[in-house]
C-alpha cells in the first residue's frame, strides 16, 4: 500500500466562517492542523472517492505545501482525478468555474482571500461543491463536526510530479491534471462580453484604464484578458507578478487598503476607469477620476445597464444583494418588474439562489459582483462590465452614476468598522439584540425600529437566524450592525449607514457629510462608548 494512516487528535478551532476556515499560516503549519480539516472534507463528502477533485490557490505562502498535502491525501482517499492549477494557483473565480466545466465533485480553495500573506499572515481553506459553489451552511456544519471528533486521516506517501509545468500524469491509479489556470477563466469571461466592441474602446484611447492586481493572482488573468484579448497596454496592468506576501500589502480593493492606488490613479493623466481585485480575484473595486463607485451602487448600475452585456440583455429574470448592501437596487429591480432577493452576508447565499435560477446578477456591500456565469463572484467580470457600459453608452464613470441617480435616486452609503476584541464584540451585539427584541432603540428615537435579520433560502428551504441587526429610521435610512465571519483577531463590528434620496432630491453631496448624523446615531444605539469606550470608527470604507 501506497498511503498510511495517521493518527490525529481533534483541534477545537475548525469552525469555518463566512467564507472558509481562515487562520494564521502559523495556526496552519501546526502538524496535522491543515490534514485534519482536510480528512474531515472527504469524510463529510464520501463522493469525492472515484471521482474527480479540483484543486488551487491565490499562490500566498504555504499554497504550495498545502496542495502537495492535498494531492496525496486525495490519493490516499480513492480520488479518481485530481485538476490542479499549474504552480497550485488558481483565482476563486476561475476554479469555481472550472469545478463546473469538470463536472467535479468539489473543489479546495486555498485563499484568505484579502486577508494579508506571507508567514506572519493569513492562510485559509475552502471547499465549493459540485457546479462551483460555496457549501451550504449543513455541509460546513457537518465538516466542523467531524473535526471535532477525528482521530485519523490518511496519507500518500508518494512522492509528487512537479505542479509547474501542464500535463497529466498518473500516480498510482489516480489521474493528476495540471492545466493552465488562466484560459478557460479568460474564454469564459469572453463568451459573456463584446470584447470587440470593449477592443475598440481601448483602442481609441490605451491610456483610459488602468488595473492594479495588488500582487495577488488576477496578475496572470488581467494581462491574458486586458492586454493580450482586449489589447490594453501592458503598462496599464500595475503590480502584475503575483508574490507569496502580495509584496508586503493588504490585497483588499478597497479606498483605505488600496489609498496608494486610487491616489496614483487619480493623478495618473488620461485614465478614465481604474479597477482593482483582491488576493484570490473575487472582489473589485470601480474608480473613476473623481470618485470610487459605491459597490452598491456598481450593481445597481450594471442592473439598470445590463443590456449593454450581451450575456445578460433581455433576459434579467432576477437579483440579489447581502442585507446590508443599500437598496439601490431595489430600485432598479421594481423599475424593471423582477424580484429583488435579500440575503444574509455570504456568496454561497448567491450561489444557491443562481444555482435554482432564481437571480442572473447579484453583488454586495463588501466588492463583491458577479452574474449566473459561474457561482462564485468575480473581481474580473465586474471590470469588464464597467468597461462594456463606458463603451456601449459612450459615458464616463461619473456620467453612469449621475444619469442612474438622475432616474432612480441615491442612496448614500458608507460603512464604519470598530477593530474590538471579543469581549466588546459580544458586549455590543448583545446590547443591540436586546433593544431588537423589544422592536425599537433604547434611546429617545420615536418611529424608529429595531429588528434581527433571519433568511429562508427559497431553494434549499435551510433557514438561519440572527444575520445581523437592523434598524430602520422613519425617513428611510438604515443602519445595519454586525460582526465580521472573516477576521482571524479580535471582533471586528461593522456599522453599515445608508440615507436614500429621491431621484429629485440632492443626490451631489459628499456621502461622508451626509451620513455623519446617522453615524453618530448608530454609535449610540450601539452603546459603543460605554461598553468599547469608542467613538471614531478605525477603517470607514
Ligand atoms: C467574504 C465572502 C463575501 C462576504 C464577505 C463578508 O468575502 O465571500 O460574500 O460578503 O466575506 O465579510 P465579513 O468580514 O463582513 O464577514
Ligand atoms: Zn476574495
Amino acid at each position: 500500500m501506497s498511503f498510511k494512516e495517521v493518527d490525529t487528535i481533534a483541534f477545537d478551532d475548525q469552525k469555518p466562517g463566512t467564507a472558509g476556515l481562515r487562520k494564521s499560516v502559523k495556526r496552519f503549519q501546526t502538524p496535522h492542523y491543515l490534514e485534519n480539516f482536510v480528512q474531515s472534507v472527504f469524510d463529510a463528502v464520501p463522493a469525492l472517492k472515484g471521482d474527480t477533485l479540483v484543486l488551487g490557490g491565490d499562490g500566498r505562502f504555504y499554497n504550495r505545501e498545502a496542495a502537495a498535502s492535498i494531492i496525496r491525501m486525495a490519493h490516499a482517499n480513492g480520488v479518481q482525478r485530481v485538476v490542479v492549477g499549474q504552480g497550485a494557483l488558481l483565482s476563486t473565480p476561475a476554479a469555481a468555474h472550472l469545478i463546473a466545466q469538470e463536472q467535479a465533485t468539489g473543489g479546495f480553495l486555498l485563499t484568505a482571500s484579502h486577508n494579508p500573506g506571507g508567514p506572519d499572515g493569513d492562510f485559509g481553506i475552502k471547499f465549493n461543491v459540485a457546479g462551483g459553489g460555496q457549501a451550504s451552511a449543513e455541509l460546513t456544519d457537518r465538516i466542523h463536526a467531524i473535526s471535532q471528533a477525528i482521530e485519523r486521516y490518511w496519507i500518500s506517501e508518494l512522492s509528487l510530479p512537479s505542479l509547474d509545468e501542464t500535463g497529466q500524469h498518473e500516480i498510482d491509479g489516480m489521474v493528476l491534471d495540471v492545466v493552465d489556470p488562466v484560459s478557460a477563466h479568460a474564454d469564459l469571461l469572453e463568451a459573456q462580453f463584446d470584447f470587440p466592441r470593449i477592443r475598440q474602446w481601448l483602442s481609441e484611447k490605451p491610456e483610459r484604464f488602468v488595473f492594479d492586481a495588488l500582487h495577488a493572482i488576477t496578475g496572470p488573468y488581467a494581462r491574458e484578458i486586458f492586454c493580450r484579448r482586449l489589447g490594453a497596454p501592458m503598462a496599464s496592468v500595475l503590480n502584475s507578478q503575483p508574490k507569496d506576501d502580495f509584496g508586503g500589502g493588504h490585497p483588499d480593493p478597497n479606498p483605505h487598503d488600496a489609498a496608494g492606488f486610487v491616489q496614483g490613479f487619480r493623478k495618473t493623466s488620461g485614465a478614465e476607469l481604474g479597477a482593482a481585485s483582491d488576493g484570490d480575484g473575487d472582489r473589485n473595486m470601480i474608480l473613476g477620476p473623481h470618485r470610487m463607485v459605491s459597490p452598491c451602487d456598481s450593481l445597481a448600475v450594471i442592473a439598470a445597464n445590463h443590456d449593454c452585456i450581451p450575456a445578460l440583455a433581455g433576459n434579467l429574470k432576477g437579483v440579489a444583494r447581502s442585507m446590508p448592501t443599500s437598496r439601490a437596487l431595489d430600485e432598479v429591480a421594481r423599475s424593471l418588474e423582477i424580484p429583488c432577493h435579500e440575503t444574509p452576508t455570504g456568496w454561497r447565499f448567491f450561489a444557491s439562489l443562481l444555482e435554482g435560477g432564481h437571480i442572473r446578477l447579484c453583488g454586495e456591500e463588501s466588492f463583491g459582483t458577479s452574474s449566473d456565469h459561474v457561482r462564485e463572484k468575480d473581481g474580473l467580470w465586474a471590470v469588464l462590465a464597467w468597461m462594456q457600459m463606458m463603451a456601449a453608452r459612450g459615458l464616463s464613470v461619473d456620467e453612469l452614476l449621475e444619469a442612474h441617480w438622475r432616474r432612480f435616486g441615491r442612496h448614500y452609503f458608507v460603512r464604519h468598522d470598530f477593530a474590538l476584541n471579543s469581549e466588546q464584540g459580544e458586549a455590543v451585539i448583545q446590547y443591540l439584540g436586546k433593544q431588537a427584541d423589544q422592536g425599537h432603540p433604547d434611546t429617545e428615537s420615536p418611529g424608529h425600529l429595531m429588528d434581527r435579520f433571519h433568511y429562508t433560502d427559497p431553494v434549499s428551504g435551510h433557514r438561519v437566524e440572527n444575520q445581523g441587526i437592523r434598524l430602520s429610521c422613519p425617513d428611510g435610512a438604515r443602519v445595519v450592525f454586525r460582526l465580521s465571519g472573516t477576521g482571524t483577531k479580535g471582533a471586528t463590528l461593522r456599522i453599515y449607514l445608508e440615507q436614500p434620496v429621491p431621484a429629485d432630491g440632492d443626490w451631489r453631496r459628499d456621502r461622508q457629510t451626509v451620513l455623519a448624523p446617522l453615524a453618530q446615531k448608530a454609535a449610540e444605539v450601539a452603546g459603543l462608548k460605554s461598553l468599547a469606550g469608542r467613538e471614531t470608527a478605525d477603517v470607514i470604507i
